[in-house]
C-alpha cells in the first residue's frame, strides 16, 4: 500500500499516514532474543578483556597492521565517510580488506568475528562504481515503500559484495529545520512517512533472516531527535551564512519528542533492526549519548529494543572534559558499542579501569555484549561456518549492475516533483527547435550524488564511474543536435531556442558543513533564469538540493519547476520525465518556503504558509 498525501490544505490530518508496519506487526523479521543461548554461551567464557573488547569499534585506517584486531578482541571496525582501504577505492580492494579483517579477528582466543560497518546510506555509497541512488529527501516523494525495500535488497547485494555486512542506514531523523545540514538524510518532515519508509529498507537490507549472506545488518539512527535542534547563533561569527544546528540542543517537551522524533523508531523496532545509532544531539541540555532515560528506559525497556546501541564516531566524549568520566556516564546510560575510531585503546583501558573500580556494573558490560553477540548469532558469525568472506560472484552480478541501475533510475523518476509548468512547458519532448541547457547542475555527476557520495562531503564533478549527467542524457534523449549547453546560460537569446532547461542547486556536502542560514541558489544561476526570462525563452528550472531551496524571483520567472533533490548516478531518471517518457508522480516530503526566515517550516504549524505545501505535486496533462 503506498501511503498518500492527499493535496491541499484539508490535508493537514489526512496528510499524515499511518505506517503501514504497525508496532505490534507480526512480520518483524528478526527475533534477536531467540539467540540468547548461542550469546550466553559465549559470553560465559569471555574474559573482562574480551567482553570490553568486543564493545569496541575501531576505524580501519586506525588499525595498521590489524593486529590490534586479535590483541583486543575488536567487537567491530567501520570505515567512516572519507575512509578507504589502504589499497584504494576499488570493489576488490574492499573485499580485500574485509576478508583480512575478518581473518585477524579469527586469530583471536574465542574467534570471535567482526561486525564491520560503514555509511552505505544511497547505495555502496563509499566505493567506486557503486549505483548511487537518490538520497532520502528524494526517496520520501516517492510514497512508495515497496520501491524502498527494493532499493534495501540491491544495497545489501552490492554492499555483501565487498563481504561488509553492517550499514549505518536507515537514518529515521525527521529534519524540522531545512537549514539543517542533514535535512536530506530525511525522508521527510513528517514521522510517519519516515517510520513507513525507514522501516521498508530496513526490511530491504536485512531481509527475513540475516544470516542470509545476501542481506546485512541495518542501523536506525539517530536516536532520538537529531533532526529537530534549535537554530543556535552562527556556528562562525564572521561567515553570516552560518547557523549551528547539526549536533545541537533539541528544545521540545516530552510529548513532542515523542510524537515528532520517536515514532519512526516503532515501525524500525517492529521491522526488526538489529542496531540502532545515537544521535550527538542533545535533549533540553542533556546530550542523548548519556541519557539513561531514553536509552535503557525508553529505547531498550519501552520499546523492548533487543539490539545493540552504539554511539555515534566520537561522541562518548562529548559528553564530559573528561574521557573517563565520559565512558562511564555513556556505558551507564546505555550504550553498547562504543563507535572509537582512533582512541580505542584508551577506551578500552579506561573502561577497564571503570568496571574494575565498580563505577560501572559488569551486570551492564554483560547486557552490552549480550546484545552484540544476539546481533553476530542473528548474522551466522558464531554458527560452527560463520560468514566471514566476502561472495565475489556479487562483484560480477551485482554491484553496479544494469538491473540495480535501472531500479535507481525508476527511484528518481518516482522521486521528482513538478512543483509548477505554466504553459505546460513540460515535457520538452515535443518540436524541432534547439534546447538550451545550462546551469551549474547541468553536466555535473557529484552535484547530483550530494553528500556521501565517495568521500564524506561529496566533490563536484565525475565523482564515480557509470553514471549519467542530466546533460548527457538530455542528449541522448532528444538528439545531441538539439541541445545547446552553456554552463554560464549566456547564450539566451539565439532565435531558434525553443525552449531552456537551467539545473541548479547546491554543491555536495555533509553534517554541521551543509548547516546553511539562507538556503539561496547561486547568482550566476539566478542571472540565468533572470536573463532568460528577460529573453522571453521559456525555462524550466530543475533543483538539485538537498532540501527546499529559497527561490525568490525564480519562483516566477521559471516557467516549469522541478525538485530532483540528490538522484544519485542516474540522471536518465530526471530526463524520462523532462522529455516525457513518463510523468512525475512525486509529491513533497517537504514543505516548501517563501522565505528562509519561515524555518522551521513544518506542517501543521499555526501560521503555515509554504510556497508549496507538504504533498504538493502536479503530473502532467492535468
Ligand atoms: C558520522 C555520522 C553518522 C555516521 C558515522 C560513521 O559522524 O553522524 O551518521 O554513521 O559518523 O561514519
Amino acid at each position: 500500500m503506498c501511503s498518500s498525501f492527499p493535496v491541499g490544505a484539508q490535508a493537514a490530518d489526512a496528510a499524515r499516514p499511518q505506517p503501514t508496519v504497525s508496532p505490534n506487526d507480526d512480520a518483524a523479521a528478526v527475533d534477536l532474543a531467540a539467540y540468547d543461548a548461542v550469546a550466553d554461551a559465549l559470553l560465559a567464557r569471555m574474559t573482562l578483556a574480551e567482553k570490553i573488547g568486543q564493545m569496541t569499534q575501531a576505524e580501519l585506517t586506525s588499525l595498521g597492521d590489524l593486529t590490534d584486531i586479535a590483541e583486543l578482541s575488536l567487537g567491530s571496525v567501520l570505515c567512516g565517510g572519507s575512509s578507504d582501504p589502504a589499497a584504494g577505492n576499488s570493489v576488490t580492494a574492499w573485499a580485500d580488506a574485509y576478508d583480512a579483517c575478518q581473518q585477524a579477528a579469527l586469530n583471536s582466543r574465542l574467534q570471535v568475528p567482526l561486525l564491520f560497518g560503514i555509511d552505505a546510506m544511497h547505495g555502496h555509497s563509499n566505493v567506486l562504481g557503486a549505483v548511487i541512488f537518490p538520497h532520502n529527501v528524494g526517496l520520501g516523494c516517492t510514497r512508495d515503500p515497496q520501491l524502498i525495500e527494493e532499493i534495501g535488497r540491491a544495497t545489501a547485494l552490492e554492499v555483501r559484495a565487498t563481504g561488509i555486512n553492517w550499514t549505518f542506514a536507515p537514518c529515521v531523523t525527521v529534519p524540522q529545520d531545512d537549514r539543517w545540514g542533514r535535512t536530506y538524510e530525511g525522508f521527510s518532515e513528517n514521522p510517519a512517512v519516515c517510520g513507513e519508509l525507514g522501516a521498508a529498507l530496513i526490511r530491504g537490507l536485512q531481509g527475513a533472516r540475516l544470516d542470509d549472506p545476501r542481506h546485512v545488518l541495518a542501523c536506525a539512527k539517530h536516536f532520538v531527535g537529531d533532526g529537530g535542534t534549535t537554530a543556535a547563533p552562527p556556528a562562525k561569527p564572521d561567515d553570516p551564512r552560518t547557523v549551528a544546528l547539526d549536533q545541537g540542543d533539541t528544545r521540545v517537551d516530552e510529548a513532542t519528542l515523542r510524537r515528532v522524533h520517536l515514532a519512526p523508531y516503532r515501525p524500525a523496532i517492529a521491522a526488526g533492526v538489529g542496531s540502532v545509532m545515537v544521535s550527538y544531539s542533545s535533549w533540553n541540555g542533556l546530550k542523548c549519548t548519556a541519557n539513561r532515560y531514553l536509552l535503557t528506559d525508553v529505547l531498550k525497556g519501552e520499546l523492548a529494543f533487543e539490539g545493540l546501541v552504539i554511539s555515534d564516531y566520537n561522541a562518548i566524549a562529548q559528553t564530559d572534559e573528561d574521557f573517563r568520566t565520559a565512558i562511564g556516564k555513556s556505558i551507564n546510560a546505555g550504550i553498547d558499542m562504543a563507535m572509537e575510531p582512533n582512541r580505542y585503546r584508551k577506551f578500552i583501558t579506561l573502561l577497564t579501569d571503570l568496571v574494575e573500580a565498580g563505577e560501572v556494573p559488569e551486570a551492564r558490560i554483560d547486557d552490552a555484549v549480550r546484545r552484540i553477540l544476539r546481533v553476530k548469532a542473528a548474522l551466522g558469525l558464531l554458527g560452527p561456518d560463520p560468514n566471514v568472506t566476502a561472495d565475489r560472484t556479487l562483484i560480477e552480478s551485482s554491484f553496479g549492475s544494469p538491473a540495480h541501475r535501472q531500479l535507481a533510475r525508476r527511484a528518481v523518476r518516482k522521486s521528482l516533483v513538478l512543483l509548477k509548468n505554466d504553459g505546460d512547458l513540460l515535457p520538452l519532448g515535443g518540436g524541432a527547435g534547439r534546447i538550451l541547457v545550462t546551469g551549474s547542475g547541468a553536466d555535473d555527476l557529484g552535484m547530483q550524488c550530494g553528500g556521501w557520495t565517495i568521500d564524506w562531503q561529496g566533490a563536484r564533478g565525475e565523482v564515480t564511474p557509470g553514471g549519467t549527467t542530466i546533460l548527457a542524457s538530455l542528449q541522448q534523449a532528444l538528439g545531441a543536435e538539439r541541445i545547446v549547453h552553456a554552463a554560464d546560460g549566456r547564450a539566451a537569446n539565439g532565435d531558434d531556442i525553443q525552449a531552456a532547461i537551467v539545473v541548479a542547486g547546491e554543491p555536495p556536502y555533509a553534517e554541521g558543513n551543509g548547516d546553511d542560514a539562507d538556503l539561496k541558489l547561486t547568482e550566476q544561476d539566478l542571472r540565468a533564469i533572470r536573463d532568460l526570462h528577460a529573453a522571453g525563452v521559456p525555462t524550466a528550472l530543475v533543483l538539485l538540493s538537498g532540501r527546499p531551496l529559497v527561490l525568490d524571483d525564480a519562483a516566477s520567472d521559471a516557467d516549469a519547476i522541478v525538485a530532483a533533490w540528490l538522484p544519485g548516478t542516474e540522471g536518465a531518471g530526471v530526463v524520462d520525465v523532462l522529455a516525457g517518457a513518463h510523468a512525475p508522480t512525486g509529491q513533497l516530503s517537504f514543505s516548501w518556503p517563501r522565505s528562509v526566515d519561515q524555518h522551521p517550516l513544518n506542517e501543521g504549524d499555526e501560521d503555515y504558509a509554504p510556497l508549496y505545501p507538504l504533498g504538493h505535486g502536479l503530473t502532467y496533462g492535468k
